[in-house]
């Protein structure tokens, strides 16, 4: 059982040894990963002073103003993910096409990420995230990033917040991991994350409730006539820590405007449904698993719910009358 302080490195190749199988591929995989993590780390600590604020007044292929740090963080994952040679395929937010690195080539695995989540967030001091979903490669073409989400090999997030975390998880649990700035290393911090049954904070944007179907506006109406707390930070990676520790539901529905939502499914909603199922969870589009899409496109988005189980059964009653 692994001891909180352990060194995240130790942890990768203790996960390594109970695989007997295993080449160490997916070790030198998460070890670029979190390489580039800890210099995206340093960046948003420091992007108050650097001229790293703002926007670069580029619009990328989801129709939105890309931030500096943005770009920044997504040169960063690039360069290390292709320098490892562990990645066929990878794909980004802020790519429209996905890039198959040179050194890649005999790479084992693909994967998709969010660089920069949260964006709106950057300029006001809030938390912010990158997002990670990692698939094995099959047919050594573009379908090996279109995988359904239960298939992935590993997924997870770093928060960029009071303190910068790793959360992810292999397959054999969610184990959280805090970053020592002093010695530049992640620790053991949470073992083992289970949510809670059930949890009394809802967090979702009221400001589209006019755009919500009748089911879900008498949903969240019925959690007012509760015992509930609404917490919405605006940041995915930032709501689903919050929910992951003290439960509750996280939900980025359809609307009328958008038809599936606002959050991607590759590198949005399939990482954190695997996290959230990982640790005792549910996620669910509203009408099936979001774990079990087959993606058609890179960018396509998904409407999610997921949180504690409690709390997402009690959505789909509503869902469902
Ligand atoms: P990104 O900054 O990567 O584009 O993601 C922003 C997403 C997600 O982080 C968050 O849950 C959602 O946008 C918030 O959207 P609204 O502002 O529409 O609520
Ligand atoms: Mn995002
Ligand atoms: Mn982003």
């Amino acid at each position: 059982m692994a001891q909180i302080g352990m060194d995240l490195n130790r942890f990768i190749l203790e996960e390594e040894r109970s695989h007997p199988k295993a080449t160490g591929s997916l070790s030198l995989a998460l070890t670029a990963l979190t390489s580039a993590a800890r210099i995206i780390s340093s960046h948003v600590r420091m992007a108050g002073l650097a001229d790293i604020l703002g926007s670069t007044k580029n619009i990328n292929i989801q129709g939105e103003e890309v931030q500096k740090l943005d770009v920044l963080s997504n040169n960063i994952l690039i360069q290390h993910l292709s320098d490892s040679g562990q990645f066929f395929a990878l794909a980004s937010e802020e790519l429209d096409e996905p890039v198959f690195p040179e050194k890649g080539k005999n790479g084992k695995y693909t994967i998709a990420f969010d660089p920069l989540d949260g964006s709106s967030n950057i300029n006001v001091n809030v938390s912010i995230g990158t997002i990670f979903s990692i698939h094995k490669k099959v047919k050594g073409n573009i379908q090996d990033i279109l995988q359904e989400g239960r298939k992935q090999v590993a997924a997870g997030y770093i928060v960029y917040g009071s303190s910068t975390m790793l959360v992810y998880s292999t397959g054999n649990g969610v184990n959280g991991f805090t970053l020592d700035p002093s010695v530049g290393l992640f620790l053991l911090s949470h073992p083992r994350m289970e949510l809670p049954e059930r949890g009394k904070i809802y967090s979702i944007n009221e400001a589209n409730y006019s755009k919500w179907d009748k089911k879900l506006k008498s949903y969240v109406d019925s959690l007012k006539e509760k015992n509930s707390s609404a917490r919405y930070i605006g940041s995915m990676v930032a709501d689903i820590h919050r929910t992951l520790i003290k439960g509750g539901i996280f939900c980025y529905p359809a609307d009328l405007k958008n038809k599936n939502g606002k959050l991607r499914l590759l590198y949005e909603v399939a990482p954190m449904s695997f996290l959230i199922e990982q640790a005792g969870g549910k996620a669910t589009t509203g009408s099936k698993d979001t774990l079990s899409i087959k993606p058609e496109s890179i960018h396509q988005r998904a409407p999610v719910f997921l949180g504690s189980k409690s709390n997402v059964e009690e959505l789909l009653t509503f869902l469902k009358k």
